[in-house]
């Protein structure tokens, strides 16, 4: 026997956009810095620089921000059946797989693609929470595992529950003003390497850049 140890979140990252090859991504743009996990769903999103996501989560018809971080078994906009038709079962919608056309239904696509999710940067999902459509979620947010998040969040919120409520902010009104104007996940690289340990002193840091 012989010890073994490594994680998903050991491999190293580039500025090439890191992809588990058991991941399904569809019409789909990732920046640098990215990892997407193992058994992801990604359709028709946009990835910003550094987020990652862990394994098993889903992502239709989004806009994800920069460091955003998405635990396991997130899903960010589960997407609506048509409940109005006489059936809401999908073989109204993916016709042509059923043999029922040549093409699909795309109103149906549309539609979902209308109703797309909008997260900002610095988010962190916890594990199994489910954003709905339409919800933007603020900059500096959290929401909390197992959260169903169907109204938007204020940025630097905490959220919980189902359906989420805040509970608190992460930091001070002044603070978090103060975060939004400062936007240092808008630096560039050379300016985040140098000023990389400035990142865990809250205080100093608004003092030097606020
Ligand atoms: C949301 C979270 C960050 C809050 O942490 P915290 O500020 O330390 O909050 P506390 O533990 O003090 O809890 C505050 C209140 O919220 C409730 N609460 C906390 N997390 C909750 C959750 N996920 N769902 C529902 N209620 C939650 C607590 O029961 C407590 O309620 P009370 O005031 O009525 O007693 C944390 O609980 C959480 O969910 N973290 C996500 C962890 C995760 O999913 N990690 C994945 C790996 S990246």
């Amino acid at each position: 026997m012989k010890p073994i140890h490594q994680t998903h979140a050991d491999i190293p990252l580039s500025a090439e956009p890191a992809i588990n090859p058991s991941s399904h991504i569809t019409n789909s743009f990732a920046g640098a810095w990215t990892s997407i996990g193992p058994n992801n769903k990604i359709i028709e999103s946009r990835i910003g620089d550094y987020t990652y996501t862990m394994d098993d989560v889903t992502v239709n018809y989004a806009e994800v921000g920069k460091f955003t971080s998405i635990a396991s078994h997130v899903c960010i906009n589960p997407v609506d059946h048509p409940m109005d038709r006489v059936t809401q079962h999908h073989m109204t919608y993916r016709r042509a797989a059923f043999g029922f056309a040549q093409t699909n239904d795309e109103d149906i696509f549309n539609w979902r693609r209308g109703n797309r999710v909008t997260i900002g940067h610095d988010v962190w999902i916890g594990h199994g929470a489910i954003v709905m459509k339409g919800v933007t979620i603020g900059s500096g947010a959290v929401v909390g595992s197992g959260a169903i998040v169907t109204k938007d969040v204020e940025p630097y919120t905490v959220v919980v529950g189902v359906a989420a409520r805040p509970i608190r902010k992460r930091f001070s009104e002044e603070t978090i003003r103060q975060l939004l104007q400062i936007a240092w996940w808008d630096w560039s690289r050379e300016l985040l390497e140098e000023r990389f340990l400035e990142l865990n002193d809250i205080d100093a840091f608004i003092r030097k850049y606020g």
